[in-house]
């Protein structure tokens, strides 16, 4: 196989993927479908990047976690909390669930959570003289590591009374979630994802950030692809069955544009200072469509 260099098992071998069965039983087809693909020129990921059923196993504990922790913040969550107590919320909860964050010293980031109040747009950090107040949007983003596997996904929560432009941007977003999952059809392209989430956001009149996007996930925080929330259906890497990624577009209500807090490196805000919202998900592609893994 060329596609992705890996060796190839012999027909009556044990399969690659680690299921026990014969090749010829197992992945055969697949491999032979990729590398067809793969002729034609089309873009396809390594083998080593599918996850075998133990890794979804081991995926969806740590999600459970993941998943947990959002759930918490938004039994807890009010004017009057600070993002420094989500940020302990958040260290009590891995602790007692023998977790980890994966945000913290990642790439040097110093807290364990990612906390993006109204005008940021992600990279928020937790900080105790930032009190929410009635009427602020905040992202809670969480990344968690349990036995070496990784979960992320982001929630929205609106503070008391959110002005109904505001909240029309958060459903917006958690819509264009909801049309990228729609286009996670195994054998298409991931462009097909990118322009889904797009259209519901620009049709309704707000912006997409270009620079961030998802990401593959798994044994690692970030794994290929990206996945950004432009483009054009028929592009990009093929989806294929055992592909694990996160879809987590950043919907601006104004311009696209955004900058990053040059006296931290992390925090980054949207450069007209218009508000923005996020929503992300993590899913694994199946034979027929995705299972939600984190959301
Ligand atoms: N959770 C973010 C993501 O969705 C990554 C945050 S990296 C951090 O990919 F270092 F800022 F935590
Ligand atoms: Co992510």
């Amino acid at each position: 196989m060329s596609y992705d260099g890996m060796r190839t098992p012999g027909r009556n071998d044990e399969c690659w993927c680690g299921s026990g069965k014969k090749y010829k039983k197992c992945h055969a087809a697949f491999d032979d479908r990729l590398e067809r693909l793969w002729n034609e020129g089309e873009e396809v990921l390594p083998r080593r990047l599918y996850k075998t059923p133990e890794d979804i196993a081991g995926i969806k504990a740590s999600a459970e976690v993941n998943c947990g922790i959002l759930d918490y913040v938004g039994e807890h969550i009010q004017a009057g909390v600070s993002t420094m107590d989500i940020n302990d919320w958040v260290n009590d909860y891995l602790a007692k669930h023998d977790a980890i964050s994966a945000d913290l010293n990642f790439e040097g980031y110093p807290y364990s959570v990612c906390t993006s109040i109204n005008d940021v747009v992600c990279h928020g950090f937790p900080n105790k003289d930032d009190v929410l107040k009635d009427g602020d949007i905040i992202n809670v983003d969480m990344s968690t590591i349990k036995n070496g596997y990784f979960s992320d996904s982001s929630r929205m929560y609106c503070i008391g009374d959110v002005d109904p432009e505001w909240k029309r941007l958060v459903d917006v977003c958690h819509d264009s979630v909801q049309a990228g999952l729609a286009a996670v059809k195994p054998w298409y392209h991931l462009g097909d994802v990118s322009a889904a989430v797009q259209k519901v956001c620009e049709d309704a009149g707000f912006s997409v950030v270009r620079e961030y996007g998802g990401h593959g996930i798994g044994k690692e925080f970030h794994e290929d692809p990206f996945v950004g929330f432009v483009g054009e259906p028929g592009t990009g890497p093929i989806m294929t069955p055992g592909m694990c990624f996160t879809i987590e577009p950043m919907v601006n209500m104004g311009k696209h544009k955004i900058k990053t807090d040059k006296s931290n490196g992390w925090i980054v805000r949207t450069k007209d200072g218009k508000p923005s919202a996020q929503w992300e998900v993590q899913l694994v592609v199946t034979d027929d469509g995705y299972e939600l893994l984190s959301w």
